[in-house]
Order: C-alpha cells, then structure tokens, then sequence
C-alpha cells in the first residue's frame, strides 16, 4: 500500500519525482505554460476541488479523541458491550455551533453540538447531541424550515431576528429551547465547560431482552461555566476560533477534559401514561420521576493529527446503533437516522463509511458496493445474498429486539397528548423555577436584545409568546424592548417616571 512519507523529495500523485514545487513548465522564461504540465495541471485541478461542501446544519465545529471507561454496572439495563462493567471504548467527539457556516464565530449565541462516535466491538455507536437536552421542533418536517429561518435571508444574505423570531413565535413548541438558548446556555465559556445531552429518548435491551427507555447525559466534570453577552460579543471578533483554540491547546497541555456519563432509565411500560410524553422532544423527564444512574467517564485525550481528515470528513448519525441499544418513536430521531448518511453520501461521497475516521474497528461483511472511491472491497466473494458460495448473510424473521408495538391509522397529527404536556409548560418552568434572579436578569437583557431590531408584525407575536411561558418575564421583556427602543409605555415613560 502507498504510504506517506515527509522526508522523500515530493512527487506527483501517481508516485513520480516532480521537477519543482515553485515553477511551472513555461516557452522560455517568459513564455506561455504548457499544458502537459502535469505538475502544475494537477496541482490546480486538486486546488479546486478541495472543499466538501460543509455540514447543513453544524458547520462550524472541531474535535477530539478519547474513551469512555464503563465505571458502574448498568448490565441490567443492557446488553450492548461497550456499556459493561469496565469497558474502555475509544471515541471521536465532535462539537458545533448550528448556524454558523464554517468561518463564522464560535461565540454567537447557539445550540452546541455534542456528537461522539464510540468505535465499539461491536460497530459503531453515535450519539449526536447538543449541549441542551430538548430541542426547538418534535416534528422533523419543520426542521429545513426552522434551519433555514436561522441561517440567511434570500435577498441580502443577511441574518436576521425577525426571520428567527418569525419562526419561533409561530410554533410555540419552541419555547422550552428557546428559553434554554436565551438563557445562560447559549454562550458556553468552552467545550470543555459544558454539559452533552443525547436529547431524544432512545432504547437499551438487557440480556434478557428486557427493553428501557433511556435519557443519555453528560456533566462536565470542569463545570459550568459561561461567557456574559459582552465576552461573547468580544470574542466573536478577536477570536472567531476561540472554542476550537481552546479544546486543542487544552490538549496539547495535557489538560485532558472528563465528562461523568449518567442515564435517566423509564421501564418500557411506564411510558405510556407518564405525565410528559417522553418521545416529544421538546420535553424533558424530570430527575426527581427518574433519577440519573451513573454509567462512567468520557474522557478527550487526543487531538486531531489532521482536522480535515479527521473531523470534516468525520460522518456522525443516530443511525448508528449496536446491539442492545437502540431508537425510538420520537419522530424527529426516527427521521434523522435517514437524514445524515444520506446528507454524508452527499457531502463526503458514497463510501464516507470507508474512511479511517468512520470505520468501524471490528470486520465488516456488507453486500453494499462500489460508487465513487470504494477503497474496502470483497474481492472475488459472491455479490449477492442469499448465495451457495459460503458468503455469510443474515435471515432472521418476527420483532426485532430493540423494537415496539406501534398501530393506527395513517395521519398527520401531532403526538397524542399526555397530562402535562403543553408547549409552555416546562418553559415556564425552567424560568421561574431553574434560573434565579441573576440568571432571570440577563436572560430579559438578552431576549428584549435580541427583540430590538424585530419587525411587526413578528414582535407582538413574539411578546406575547413570552407572556404564555410567563406572565411577568412576559412583561418584563415588553417594557425592556420598548425601552431600548425608546417607545412611550403603557403606564407612561419608565426613562422619565
Ligand atoms: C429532524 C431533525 C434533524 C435533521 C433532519 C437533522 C439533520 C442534520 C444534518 C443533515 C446534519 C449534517 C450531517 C453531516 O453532514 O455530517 C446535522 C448535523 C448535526 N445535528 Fe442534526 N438534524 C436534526 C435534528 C437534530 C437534533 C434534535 C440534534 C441534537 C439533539 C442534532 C444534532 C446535530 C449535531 C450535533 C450535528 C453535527 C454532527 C457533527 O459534529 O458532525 N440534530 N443534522
């Protein structure tokens, strides 16, 4: 097999000597070029095809290797071989803002990305997470929607509150992230300093194939920690990099980061009838109804050789599972465990699971093949299943262990509701009773900020979706916004009271 090697003079990329790195085959010194320049030619055709496109949504990121080291014995709960008693599974992280494109800062306020891939004995596991455990939507057919209201305008290019506020106040199902994103968590102070959430609920399988619904978790073991509107605002000009500076030269320091790795376990049966319907995604499961049980260490200890090859080309999907885990009904997860290999296809190309990044590190026997750049192939073992050949295929029949009874007529509808559910709810609960007066504080200056270039008529629409997660931040933030914008109040003018 070719290999690399920095120390031989350079050659072209079929193994050859080239002449020169510095100049190009010309008719004399002043000449024109040559078009069998071979050297110059390929140089530039490689030049102009050295961007992927880059990831929609999660372009702007960076990562890291580790392991997760299995510190409890959670084998009642599953089966799957990385997850028992003393385990080390290497991994890949990646982190993200959501927005961004890929030069944009790292410090605007966002939902952070919070994706591992655990190269397991057993193939790959991923967890593709943010660093808040619920999302804006529990219906993937809002997500291109949402995506786009968060991104550019059509005409400008710009961004734009208004279209963002557009969108979130016409679908109230936003609020609880919402509330999270204009609270404290939208401006991590590092990676490093926050929290990973699987989000969805998922599935483990124990040996006896005895199914649970699972919430993944993942605390910093560094802490907390956060950036003030002003430090953000700061950096996003100083130091666009500042997040993906910081994990590297932490690295490179020895400075290895840890997360504890808990989860939330719901018997299968206790889902039905819970209070919370625990397949929306807008929901969280309270810890006093379901307590975290702890699971082990997640620990980041080497940098990239290579970001290019090694984090852009990395292809992370909630499709990947192993068994005894597995997914749910939440209809947003079931719809992304479509939507990222095919998205990879795309960006990377047919065979991205070929590369060394995305490969499983156990044999794999797939009757898949070829398309542009298959490197991993069968050699002369039959094509095709089921074949007389000795070539091992699979036939199994009936319920899959990791599955569930679903029934019903086709619909479009929005999930059934259960006791407590409602789009405001846990918002509400989450202002008046998680954050505390300081965190209430910053979280109106930020809100009634952000609502201060917002167009009518998306701004009464917007302030009265804060007055149904709560009636006084509701207020609060109207009379912030028409402050800063120097409008006269109802009660009069607070400036000249
Ligand atoms: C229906 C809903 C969703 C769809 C269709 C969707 C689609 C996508 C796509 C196409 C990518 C780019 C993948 C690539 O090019 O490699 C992506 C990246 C990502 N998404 Fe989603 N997404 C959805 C919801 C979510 C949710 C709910 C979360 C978190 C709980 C999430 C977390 C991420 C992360 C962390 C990445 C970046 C992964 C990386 O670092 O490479 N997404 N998403």
């Amino acid at each position: 097999m070719t290999t690399f090697d920095p120390s031989i003079p350079s050659t072209t990329e079929s193994g050859a000597p080239r002449e020169s790195d510095a100049h190009s085959l010309s008719v004399g010194a002043d000449g024109p070029l040559l078009l069998h320049d071979t050297a110059l030619v390929e140089k530039l055709a490689r030049f102009d095809r050295e961007r992927v496109p880059e990831r929609n949504p999660h372009a702007k990121g960076s990562g890291a290797f580790g392991e997760l080291e299995i510190t409890e014995d959670v084998s009642q709960y599953t089966r799957a071989d990385l997850f028992q008693p003393g385990r080390k599974t290497p991994l890949l992280m990646r982190f993200s803002t959501v927005a961004g494109e890929l030069g944009s800062p790292d410090t605007w306020r966002d939902v952070r990305g919070f994706a591992i891939k655990f190269y397991t004995q057993q193939g790959n596991l991923d967890l593709v997470g943010n660093n808040t455990p619920i999302f804006f939507l529990r219906d993937p057919m809002k997500f291109p929607d949402f995506i786009h209201s968060q991104k550019r305008l059509p005409d400008s290019g710009l961004r734009s509150n208004t279209m963002q506020w557009d969108f979130w106040s016409n679908s109230p199902e936003t609020a609880h992230q919402v509330t999270y994103l204009m609270g404290d968590r939208g401006l991590p102070k590092t990676w490093r300093h926050m929290n990973g959430y699987g989000s969805h609920t998922y599935m483990w399988v124990n040996e006896s194939g005895e199914r649970f619904w699972i919430k993944y978790h993942f605390h910093t073991d560094q802490g907390m920690e956060f950036l003030s509107n002003e430090e953000a605002e700061k950096l996003a000009g100083s130091d666009s990099d500042y997040h993906r500076r910081d994990l590297f030269d932490a690295l490179e320091r020895g400075e290895f980061p840890s997360w504890t790795m808990s989860v939330q376990v719901i018997p299968y049966a206790e889902a039905k009838d819970y209070r919370f319907n625990i397949f929306d995604l807008t929901k969280t499961v309270p810890h006093s109804d379901y307590p975290l049980i702890k699971v082990g260490r997640l620990t980041l200890n080497k940098n990239p050789q290579n970001h290019y090859a090694q984090v852009e080309q990395a292809a992370f999907s909630p499709s990947n599972v192993v068994p005894g885990t597995g997914v749910s009904p939440d209809k947003m997860l079931l719809a992304r465990v479509f939507s990222y290999p095919d998205a990879q296809r795309h960006r990377i190309g047919t065979n991205f699971n070929q590369l060394p990044v995305n490969q499983p590190i156990v044999p794999m026997n797939s009757y898949n093949k070829e398309g542009f750049m298959e490197f991993l192939h069968s050699a002369d073992a039959p094509v095709y299943a089921p074949n007389s050949y000795g070539r091992a295929y699979q036939d199994a029949q009936g319920p899959v262990d990791n599955g569930w009874e679903a029934d019903g007529e086709l619909v479009r509808s929005a999930y059934t509701l259960h006791a407590e559910d409602g789009d405001f709810v846990q918002a509400g609960i989450l202002v008046r009773e998680v954050f505390d007066d300081a965190q209430r504080d910053r979280f109106v200056e930020t809100v009634s900020g952000s609502l201060s270039t917002v167009e009518e008529p998306v701004l009464s629409k917007a302030l009265q979706y804060w007055k149904n997660v709560d009636s006084v931040i509701g207020e609060r933030i109207e009379l912030a916004v028409h402050t800063s914008k120097g409008d006269e109040q109802p009660g009069g003018d607070p400036l000249n009271a």
